[in-house]
């Protein structure tokens, strides 16, 4: 019976974006620290725009191309995200430059360091945990060392690939 089931799963839905609202206004203005954003005009128009519904951390988490965001932002205003066509000109490609999609490993050192990682690193957790991290080359390796002191299996040989490969995917912000 399609509807009987169809109506408690909207209400699910209004209920967590109801508390979602609730909770971002209380909490809103701690979360969204300058750090989240980088600096450009579109920052301005994410705290404006963006924010009132949910953290920013939502929207930082994606990787999405410009089309990506383009229909992402689609969807926001068609669940009541206050935007003038002028705004969404800044704001995408803003969002697009700092939330892209992560660029293909091009050499063969990031590829044995893509396959490190990719071996050696998710066993234990999501790999979410190590792409939400932004470290400079010296605090992937101490983020590395750290791991192979709780058990990571890299070698010597495999150590610093795989430093150069996180930090330039996931640099500093
Ligand atoms: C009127 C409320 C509202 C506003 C304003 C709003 N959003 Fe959302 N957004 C939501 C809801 C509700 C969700 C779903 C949250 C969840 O799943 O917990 C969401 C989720 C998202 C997601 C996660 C992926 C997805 O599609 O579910 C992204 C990215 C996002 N919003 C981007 C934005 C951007 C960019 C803006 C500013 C243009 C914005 N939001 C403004 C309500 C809003
Ligand atoms: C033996 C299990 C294990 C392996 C393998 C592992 N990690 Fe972790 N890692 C952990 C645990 C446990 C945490 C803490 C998780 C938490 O706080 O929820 C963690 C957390 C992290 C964090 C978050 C910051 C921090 O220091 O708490 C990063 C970044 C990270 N790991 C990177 C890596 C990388 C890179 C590799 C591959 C070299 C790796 N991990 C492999 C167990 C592991």
């Amino acid at each position: 019976m399609p509807t009987v089931r169809t109506v408690p799963r909207v209400r699910t839905v209004r209920v967590r974006t109801v508390l979602g609202c609730l909770g971002a206004m209380v909490l809103g203005a701690r979360m969204l620290t300058a750090q989240t954003l980088p600096a450009g005009p579109g920052a301005e128009l994410v705290k404006a725009r963006c924010v009132s519904c949910h953290e920013a951390d939502i929207i930082t988490q994606q990787r999405l191309s410009l089309t990506g965001w383009t229909r992402s932002v689609d969807k926001m205003v068609r669940w009541g995200a206050g935007v003038t066509p002028g705004e969404r000109e800044v704001l995408q490609p803003y969002l697009a430059a700092h939330f892209g999609p992560k660029p293909a490993a091009s050499h063969a050192a990031s590829d044995a360091g893509a396959a490190t990682f990719t071996r050696a690193c998710t066993t234990c957790h999501d790999t979410d945990i190590v792409e939400q991290q932004k470290l400079s080359r010296a605090g992937w390796l101490r983020a590395v060392e750290k791991m192979m002191r709780w058990g990571a299996t890299v070698s010597d040989a495999e150590k610093d690939p795989l430093v150069e490969f996180l930090a330039s995917r996931f640099p500093p912000r």
